[in-house]
């Protein structure tokens, strides 16, 4: 699959690669695969990047080993973390003897509880695509970018995406494309509920759900039917439409984790706090609306003419302006 985007193997190198990626909410949520060693969805998702928060990675060529280095730190080439990210630079060694140095930094705040997976992925894509100077488009990209990780697939481009589910087994139509609408007055904010690390991840959070949940069944319908009027409200700059969709799709959502055996529950009292927050704000007439991956951290849509009123009710909120540079 992957000879199929880059050509034959042995190719000559640069002294090194280098990329950018931007971290990415969901307002169509990815949820369930159907080849998880390919990470190929059951549904297509729609997400917005979050600008200057993400992923710098540079790459270069190492002796001996695999090196990775995390904000200057490095790290256990054991962990889990490490080992998933040397699978992956298997999947581009040029010969078994041929080795990496990868050093990355995330610049969104750990607290803010945002997943590195997708940014860090892209990142790490298109640095090796600088790196063996391959010139690939955002579709290839965005494919590599997945094998690392499904989120991945959509933080390859900047403000909307939405990534195609695809049909093909060996999945090379299951790519991202940017949705080219700029809405400068959209606003984000992380509402940071609890730093301690997930005990279930996304991964097996789906691999679960997918197998035990009776409700899931429905699900990728009401996705598909979501990312209709998330388009449609993109383009009409239909607020409401928009953080209504995203909002009931996030619910929707946690709903087939509840359902699934072990029950998934991700939200701690805080997090159910401020979703009654943002309803009573809301029926107050101010347009606020929430969506949730799988953690407890809440993310608030919204409007920059309530930037101060989010500001004011959120003490800690991470502000985050997609499409202002
Ligand atoms: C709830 O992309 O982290 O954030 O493909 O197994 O690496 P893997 O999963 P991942 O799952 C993200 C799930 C989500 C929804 C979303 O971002 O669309």
């Amino acid at each position: 699959m992957v000879q199929k985007i880059i050509g034959p193997r042995a190719l000559p190198h640069n002294e090194q690669g280098e990329a950018f990626a931007p971290s990415n909410i969901a307002l169509c949520k990815y949820w369930g695969k159907r080849n998880s060693d390919l990470n190929l969805p059951l549904n297509s998702s729609l997400s917005l990047s979050l600008g200057h928060l993400g992923t710098h990675t540079r790459i270069r060529a190492n002796a001996f080993k695999d090196e990775i280095y995390m904000n200057e730190q490095r790290l256990d080439p054991s962990a889990q973390f490490s080992s998933r990210l040397i699978a992956y630079l298997d999947l581009f060694r040029p010969a078994s003897d041929c080795y990496f140095r990868i050093d990355t930094h995330n610049n969104f705040p750990t607290a803010a509880g945002l997943a590195s997976s997708a940014s860090g992925y892209a990142a790490l894509a298109m640095a090796l695509n600088n790196f063996f100077s391959w010139n690939l488009d955002g579709a290839s990209l965005s494919i590599l970018a997945r094998l690392g990780s499904g989120s991945a697939a959509r933080s390859v481009y900047d403000g909307f995406v939405e990534w195609h589910r695809g049909e093909s087994e060996d999945g090379m139509d299951s790519y991202a494309e940017q949705i080219p609408a700029i809405w400068s007055e959209l606003r984000l904010a992380i509402i940071t509920v609890s730093r301690a690390v997930k005990t279930i991840g996304s991964t097996e959070g789906m691999r679960r759900t997918v197998e035990t949940s009776a409700l899931y069944a429905a699900w990728p319908e009401k996705a598909t039917r979501d990312i209709e009027s998330i388009r449609h409200a993109i383009w009409g700059k239909d607020f409401a439409e928009l953080g209504g969709t995203a909002e009931s799709n996030a619910l929707a959502m946690h709903a087939t984790m509840l359902d699934s055996r072990p029950a998934l529950l991700y939200w701690l009292p805080e997090t159910v706090a401020a979703f009654h927050k943002i309803w009573r704000l809301r029926q107050d007439g101010i347009q606020l609306y929430f969506t949730i991956d799988a953690g407890p951290n809440v993310k608030i849509l919204f409007e920059e003419k309530n930037e101060h009123i989010v500001r004011g009710e959120f003490d800690d909120a991470e502000i985050v302006r997609p499409f202002v540079c």
